[in-house]
Order: C-alpha cells, then sequence, then structure tokens
C-alpha cells in the first residue's frame, strides 16, 4: 500500500484522538508526505499525533476549529486554504453525538451543533478540497458514518443517527458527481470503538451489552477503523464509488 501514499497531502479532521489520530498516524507510516491535522479541544493529543507523524517522516500542520458552528468551519477552509497545500485524500471524521438528548429536552442549539459537527462540515470541507483535486484529476474523500445511521442510535442518540444518515446519503450523492472527475468517495461506518467516545458518552454497563451482543465478543479499535480508512484511500479499492463500509465485529450484519 505504501507506494499509493507515497508524496501524498492528506487532511484529517478531529486528528487529536480516536479513530483520527490513528488514521492520521497510519497515513504517516503508510508515506504521506504531509498531513493536515484538524483538532478542536485536545492541543495535547494532536501535539502527540503529530510527534508521531513526524518520527514516520511526515510534515504536518495544525489547525484547530470547533466544527459545530458555521463559523468554525469557515474559519477551518480558511485556514487550510491558506497553506496552499492541495488536498489528496480528506477524512472527514471530526463527529461527536455532541450531548445525549431525548425530544423533549432537544434544544436548536443541539440540533445545529449536531448537524454542523457531523454533515455540514463534511460538506463544506470537500467542496474546499474538491477543486485542486479536480485539477488534478484524482483524489480520495473518507466520511465517517456510524452503525447508528441503520439502527436509529441508542438513547438520547436520535439526531446524530439521522446526522450519520445524512452521511451515508451525501457519500453516495458526490461519489456520484465527483466519479467523473476521478475522485472516489466512500464511508466507514463502525459500530462500537472502545475509545474516548463511548469513555465520554456510554456507560460500562452498556458497553458491557454490547460486547454480549457482537459476535466477534469484543469492542473495535481505532486502528482497525483506520485500517478500512487507508484501504478505502488505497489503489486496492480502486473501482469502490459510494460506499460505506460497516465495521462492527458482527454487530449487525446488512
Ligand atoms: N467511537 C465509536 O464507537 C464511533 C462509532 C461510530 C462512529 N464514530 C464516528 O467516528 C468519528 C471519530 O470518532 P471517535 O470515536 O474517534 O471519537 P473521539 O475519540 O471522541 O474523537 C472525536 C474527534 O472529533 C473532534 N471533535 C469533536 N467535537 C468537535 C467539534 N465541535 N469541532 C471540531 N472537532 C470536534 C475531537 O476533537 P478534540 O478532541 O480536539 O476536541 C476529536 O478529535 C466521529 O465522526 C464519530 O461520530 C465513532
Amino acid at each position: 500500500m505504501e507506494s499509493d501514499f507515497r508524496g501524498k497531502t492528506a487532511l484529517v479532521t478531529g486528528a487529536s484522538r480516536g479513530i483520527g489520530a490513528a488514521t492520521s498516524i497510519a497515513l504517516a507510516r503508510s508515506g504521506c508526505a504531509r498531513l493536515l491535522l484538524h483538532y478542536n479541544t485536545n492541543q495535547a493529543g494532536v501535539d502527540q499525533v503529530r510527534a508521531g507523524a513526524e518520527a514516520a517522516g511526515a510534515e504536518v500542520l495544525l489547525f484547530q476549529a470547533d466544527l459545530g458552528c458555521g463559523q468554525g468551519i469557515q474559519s477551518l477552509i480558511a485556514a487550510v486554504q491558506k497553506a496552499a497545500a492541495p488536498v489528496d485524500i480528506l477524512v472527514n471524521n471530526a463527529g461527536s453525538l455532541v450531548a445525549r438528548a431525548r425530544l423533549l429536552q432537544f434544544t436548536g442549539d443541539l440540533y445545529d451543533r449536531v448537524m454542523n459537527l457531523n454533515v455540514k462540515s463534511a460538506w463544506f470541507i470537500a467542496q474546499a478540497v474538491a477543486p485542486a483535486m479536480m485539477e488534478r484529476g484524482g483524489g480520495c474523500i473518507v466520511n465517517l458514518s456510524s452503525i447508528a445511521a441503520r439502527n436509529g442510535g441508542g438513547p438520547g442518540a436520535t439526531v446524530y443517527a439521522a446526522a450519520k444518515a445524512a452521511v451515508t446519503a451525501m457519500t453516495k450523492g458526490l461519489a456520484k458527481e465527483l466519479a467523473p472527475k476521478g475522485i472516489r468517495v466512500n464511508a466507514v461506518s463502525p459500530g462500537t470503538v472502545d475509545n474516548d467516545f463511548h469513555a465520554r458518552f456510554s456507560t460500562r454497563q452498556v458497553l458491557d451489552a454490547v460486547v454480549a451482543a457482537t459476535p466477534a465478543g469484543r469492542l473495535g479499535t481505532n486502528e482497525e477503523v483506520a485500517d478500512v480508512i487507508l484501504f478505502l484511500c488505497s489503489a486496492a479499492a480502486r473501482y469502490i464509488y459510494g460506499q460505506t463500509i460497516e465495521i462492527n465485529g458482527g454487530m449487525l450484519m446488512v
């Protein structure tokens, strides 16, 4: 796979922990020349990822932005454009439940934050990097969906689930639009990954129940998702367009 990534520039959002951090390190170790790493609050985390990527030989640029609001999305796009580093690989990874809330508690502000972070940011960052991909006649975009897009999500996660379903639909539409330009768009859909996301949003009891219902008998790891993201960006996936690959230990088979 290494030759697929040599000399490439990748933009990974939400690179400061979890799946985004593992993907960034894997891209650097696979030969990516330049990584544009976005983070929001976890400066220490992204510094650690930067050190790992640089040790693997990649040049790293960091970008901070809150993608839960339109202004943050615009500031990231402006900063990436200012860096004048045409992107070959975009991993729209930043995402979150933001907060668990049921229908009667849900506020307009929370709705906007969930949609901005999980959907709007992915769409407009793709819009920002696509022209340079088109000019060079190639590129790969991988979006992060979720098992929630198929099962409606756990308690208080309905809008997050709807956002991820939008990501899956957007992946298909964008794949059709960009395929003639040589750009492949796909998504990955993790089940339950053992990382900070669930440390924050799920109890041990819930996670134990997920493990019990998972044929693989365990939660997923960040690296297992990162491996599929890299596969989708590699030449081995050259005829894969608009797909959302489920990564869930058999928890949901579609
Ligand atoms: N973990 C799972 O089981 C699971 C399952 C299905 C789908 N996913 C999806 O996979 C992607 C990665 O999640 P993860 O599991 O790696 O979660 P994570 O460990 O919580 O990491 C989330 C990343 O997104 C960034 N982020 C969160 N809120 C943000 C905001 N308002 N603005 C900008 N960036 C923000 C975080 O930045 P800072 O830390 O710097 O603030 C962090 O880098 C997400 O899209 C998530 O929805 C995860």
